[in-house]
């Protein structure tokens, strides 16, 4: 996981709200383990830091390792080291901070254990006055949240007289439905539903809870966020990190399992949900449920039509170093079907979103980071071009959530491009969290901590909701056990995914908007050193799309209407007589010829291998070359050595 932004005063004054955290004992259970020293202890101090916490604040670890509160208090310390996000880490506040950690070991089944944590826990209220609030944080893997909960119950551990009591579960919940309903039912046995918090991180991203607030806190987007005016919506989340050690988790989920039945899905409900009467969290909670109930359960026929999935084989990471397969890494069957990337096509069954395609896709081990959200608008009418031939000027307005590593809001529209005609080209309004806001990097789970111990539950999912997220995925994950792909590895690592992802978009007559960013553009040597004006124009433009080996891109004779720019793959170059006369591969471009010249392509180019390819469209070219002369002649230059012929000079 990685960092995120928390909004913020100045460094070490940090306030969400004037609210501090309620005084309370926080237990941690696997408080030796990795979710702890990552991301809670981080956490924990930035709002510690930020003021946020209570002084009647304490924290009691548990687990199974040999340890002590000194030991424990030292292991914290040398890992916050490495872990923290602070800007500048004040070892003065951590001194002071680290008094409030104590530790007790114990086996998770073992009675004796709870009666030490109930002693530890009595003596600390005594001491602090913590009003007999005490929240239990369940850092474990979720086999043991019953016989944790369990054990509290029978102890007496959880049931404090006075005060509130809250447990805090990490996910997976459950591994399909029939296992998260058997789940709910185990905690719902020691839990009150309202005592239950589980954490889905995304929830805690500034970005994805900005887009409630960005939907409705303003007028100008609900009358629009409907059917009438919306073509489709688009949800990506690409990884560059491959399953790394998780390898033994990773068999047994896949990324429907692990990223888009639980965070898509919460982003989706987000975007498509109808109106909450308030921002309380049940009112909240209540509509998200209803739009996920609202959503298509796919037949068999209809998982094999709208779905695809993929998995990587070997080949690079992003920063150009080899990558394993999938099937290569660390615990993990040579002979898996497991899936590292997944897109989905769904329908919402409601009045508002009746017949609008809605595309999720995410994966690991692709060409670039980033979790976008890309609402497009339906076409306007084409009155620009009326009259004229072959006319392209209805494009249509285009939304986007960049919820990450680029925060922010951009709305996509078109302007007249300078000059004496009236043409139009795609330009943008841009909102930037960085430009914004004073910001402090933090782990995102500060929100969810502080809101958990103000006894807000809106960024957390409730027992019906996790139940209908997996109702959708269910027959996905039916299908496709009982028909293995018969395809994997279908994309290498470094790539954009599966080829199918992209046909599965084009045959509706649609496609995949990448959001691409300067510095990937920057890695194709006929960009380098073009500019920031330049790279961003060229960047709103492209469109990408994948060939498969034997695929032809270009064919000889054809009237060109479109260059392209190998971001990875090879190609081949035939004459008349299919004589492959050339060859090229990463960052090489081709079809500028019958461009520049307006005629007939001079020779056809086939794939040789999975390639990735951006397009630039004739009318968007012809734009770039007249405002920027500089690229016609670099541009003219290569393409004169490489066919030894003489282009025109206008
Ligand atoms: C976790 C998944 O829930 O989310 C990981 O288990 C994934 O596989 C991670 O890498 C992504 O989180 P983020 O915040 O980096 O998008």
């Amino acid at each position: 996981m990685t960092s995120n932004l928390i909004v913020q005063a100045p460094e070490g004054i940090t306030k969400y709200t004037d609210r501090l955290a309620d005084p309370c004992i926080m237990v941690i259970f696997g408080a030796s383990g990795d979710l702890t020293k990552r991301l809670l202890m981080p956490a924990l101090f930035n709002l510690y830091c930020g003021g946020l916490l209570s002084s009647e604040f304490a924290i009691i670890g548990i687990a199974f390792d040999n340890l002590d509160t000194e030991s424990f208090r030292k292991k914290m310390t040398e890992d916050i080291k490495k872990f923290n996000t602070r800007k500048v880490f004040d070892e003065n506040q951590w001194d002071e901070f680290v008094q409030k950690l104590q530790y007790t070991q114990g086996d998770f089944s073992d009675p004796e254990a709870y009666k030490r944590l109930a002693v530890l826990i009595n003596a600390t209220e005594a001491k602090l006055k913590t009003e007999g609030n005490t929240l239990f944080y369940m850092a474990t893997p979720p086999s043991v949240f019953e016989l944790v909960s369990s054990n509290l119950q029978s102890s007496g551990v959880k049931n404090s007289e006075k005060g509130w009591v809250r447990a805090i579960f990490e996910k997976p919940f459950g591994h399909d439905l029939k296992t998260a309903v058997e789940l709910n039912r185990l905690l719902l046995k020691h839990w009150k539903e309202e005592q239950i918090y589980r954490i889905d991180h995304y929830l805690g991203k500034e970005t994805v809870q900005n887009i409630l607030a960005f939907r409705f806190a303003n007028g100008i987007f609900e009358p629009l966020w409907n059917k009438e005016h919306i073509d489709h919506i688009q949800f990506s989340v690409m990884e560059t990190v491959g399953v790394e050690s998780r390898g033994k988790y990773y068999e047994t989920a896949g990324v429907l399992r692990d990223m888009i039945q639980n965070h898509m899905f919460q982003m989706l409900a987000y975007l498509c949900m109808e109106p909450p009467s308030s921002f309380k969290p049940d009112a909240i909670r209540n509509q998200k449920s209803e739009l996920l109930d609202a959503v298509r359960i796919m037949t068999p026929e209809m998982v094999r039509t709208h779905t695809v999935r993929g998995q990587y084989g070997p080949g690079k990471k992003w920063d150009e170093s080899p990558a394993p397969g999938y099937r290569q890494e660390p615990d993990v069957s040579p002979t898996s079907n497991t899936e590292t990337f997944a897109c989905l096509k769904l329908f919402i069954d409601n009045w508002r979103w009746d017949g609008v395609p809605i595309y999720l896709r995410s994966g690991k081990n692709l060409w670039k980071r980033g979790t976008e959200i890309m609402v497009q608008f339906k076409n306007p009418p084409d009155i620009l071009g009326r009259g004229q031939s072959a006319s392209n000027a209805r494009v249509p307005n285009r939304l986007f959530f960049h919820i990450q590593p680029d925060q922010g809001i951009e709305l996509r529209v078109q302007g007249k491009s300078p000059g004496p005609t009236m043409s139009t080209q795609t330009i943008n309004m841009r909102f930037d969290y960085s430009e914004s806001f004073e910001s402090s990097r933090g782990t995102g789970y500060e929100v969810l901590l502080y809101n958990c111990m103000i006894g807000d539950a809106t960024l957390f999912s409730r027992t019906d909701l996790v139940e209908t997220a997996w109702r959708i995925a269910q027959p996905i994950f039916d299908v496709w056990e009982k028909e293995p792909a018969g395809d994997f590895p279908n994309y290498p690592a470094g790539g954009w995914g599966p080829k199918k992802t992209y046909d599965l978009i084009e045959n509706d007559g649609r496609n995949w908007v990448e959001v691409v960013s300067r510095d990937v553009l920057e890695k194709i040597p006929l960009f380098k050193d073009t500019g920031k004006i330049f790279l961003y124009n060229l960047a709103i433009n492209l469109r990408p799309d994948i060939y498969a080996p034997g695929d032809f891109i270009i064919k000889k004779g054809e009237v060109g209407t479109e260059m392209f720019i190998i971001s990875s793959g090879s190609v081949e170059v035939l004459d008349d007589q299919g004589k492959i006369i050339n060859t090229m591969s990463d960052g090489a471009f081709f079809g500028e010829i019958s461009l520049l010249n307006a005629s007939p392509r001079t020779a056809s180019i086939r794939a040789t291998s999975d390639c990735d390819i951006f397009i630039l469209a004739k009318k968007d070219f012809d734009r770039v070359l007249k405002t920027y002369p500089e690229f016609l002649g670099k541009i003219k230059k290569i393409a004169e050595d490489r066919y030894k012929v003489k282009l025109p000079t206008a």
